[in-house]
């Protein structure tokens, strides 16, 4: 299926995606730390909540542009930061940046992306970001920060929970390096792809070209340059000094409690993204969406909060929405998109979530993504209220009692 008008969903991009790669390379993408608890629970949080329509209002015409990171945005996606991208296919990161452009949605370029910073910016304007890995040599570090400032990059998202590599049993089960050597150990798993055999070799060498600047050499020494230089201790104080560097919109992506989220808006940054990293790092971590109420009732009014994990619909994205965050992120949602079929698959993704975002808040009686409210939300399975020892339930701001009383 060359077509990206036949995949309804993005479970059909996940199908083909994973028909098209190799299986150490879908493995990379969708696997995540030790049982893979995290990355279930990060799905399956959302579908806690029910959604609870309003009608008889006027949604003809639905308004999702948000504001967000000072970038304005067609509607509150960004996508997020991925290492790799032109592992899966040869448009890579390329093809992600110039589809999110023409929408009008976020790009979060990765510290281990395989295109540059200055070659993604080529692809023309749009809202776009950075991603920032400390490595030990601040000289590294300052220099990627003015290179994205030089590019014109919008805002910088600093990711702080890759102090410890997490444990991907996947990738070690089928011994994925960086770059894939296809060697005789692997070449069985690479070989029963052909297609992407052919693509692999007639692109240009993998490179992580954000990182490689000064450092030189071979990539493979780069990769563990990086496995072996990642700082290991950021603390408030690495987050001063990038604040200063950038001295624009800064997000700290990675943050979970409460706590740092007040630290971060203490030290200055406009964003956090509440994320486990797509259940890839701490696994039992909890789910994001899980954790976004509490933080944005306290912080709300300070900070922009940002989630991301699990999301690959746009019902889900109106729940997080709903829920009080600024924007959501996706990664695997997007990467299944541009390995099955690079840049058509990117906009095809971007236009399903939209589609259903729109046609959420149509069906929940919202003409824009600011009238979700916590009013739309409803614990799945709450009993009626007689069972619950409730009283009658009269206004709406009764329905928040139930999503209160789990998010505390
Ligand atoms: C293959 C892959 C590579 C990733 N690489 C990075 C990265 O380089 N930097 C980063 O901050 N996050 C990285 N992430 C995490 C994503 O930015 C994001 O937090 C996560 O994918 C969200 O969960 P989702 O995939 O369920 O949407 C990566 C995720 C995946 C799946």
């Amino acid at each position: 299926m060359s077509n990206p008008a036949r995949c309804v969903n993005v479970a059909d991009f996940k199908a083909l995606a994973r028909r098209q790669l190799p299986r150490p390379l879908f493995d990379y993408i969708e696997g995540g730390a030790d049982d893979e608890v995290t990355c279930r629970s990060n799905i399956g949080a959302y579908d806690r909540f029910e959604l609870v329509p309003g009608f008889l209002r006027d949604v003809r015409n639905i308004d999702l542009s948000r504001k967000v990171l000072g970038c304005e945005l067609s509607m509150p996606l960004i996508l997020a930061p991925t290492g790799m991208t032109r592992l899966f296919h040869p448009g890579g990161e390329l093809a992600v940046a110039s589809e999110a452009a023409r929408a009008g949605v976020g790009y979060a370029l990765s510290t281990m992306a395989t295109t540059s910073i200055e070659a993604v910016a080529g692809t023309g304007r749009g809202p776009r970001l950075y991603q920032l890995y400390l490595v030990n040599d601040d000289g590294v570090n300052r220099e990627m920060v003015e290179r994205a400032r030089a590019a014109g990059y919008d805002a910088l998202i600093l990711t702080v929970d890759c102090i410890v590599a997490g444990n991907r049993e996947r990738d070690l089960r089928n011994g994925l390096t960086v770059p894939p050597k296809l060697g005789l150990g692997s070449l069985s798993k690479f070989a029963v792809k052909p297609l992407w055999c052919l693509r692999y070799l007639a692109s240009p060498a993998f490179d992580l070209p954000n990182l490689s600047s000064g450092k030189g050499g071979d990539v493979s020494t780069l990769a563990s340059y990086f496995a072996a230089n990642m700082k290991l201790s950021i603390t408030w104080d690495d987050v001063a000094r990038v604040a200063n560097w950038w001295n624009g919109p800064l997000a700290i992506k990675g943050l979970q409690a409460t706590n740092d989220v007040v630290k971060a808006a203490d030290a200055g940054a406009s964003a956090v993204v509440l994320s486990n990293h797509g259940g890839r790092q701490l696994d039992f971590a909890p789910a994001p969406i899980d954790l976004l109420a509490d933080v944005v009732d306290h912080l709300g009014d300070r900070i922009e909060v940002l989630v991301d994990g699990g999301i690959h619909r746009g019902s889900q994205i109106a729940k997080a929405l709903a829920m009080g965050a600024r924007a959501c992120l996706v990664g695997r949602s997007y990467l299944y998109g541009v390995a099955a079929m690079g840049a058509p698959g990117v906009r095809r993704v971007i236009e399903l979530l939209r589609q259903e975002l729109e046609r959420t808040c149509g069906l929940l009686g919202c003409a824009s993504v600011d009238e979700l409210g916590r009013e739309h939300l409803r614990l799945a399975g709450l009993p009626p209220y007689f069972l619950a020892d409730r009283d009658v339930p009269s206004s709406p701001s009764d329905s928040e009692t139930p999503l209160r009383s789990i998010s505390r």
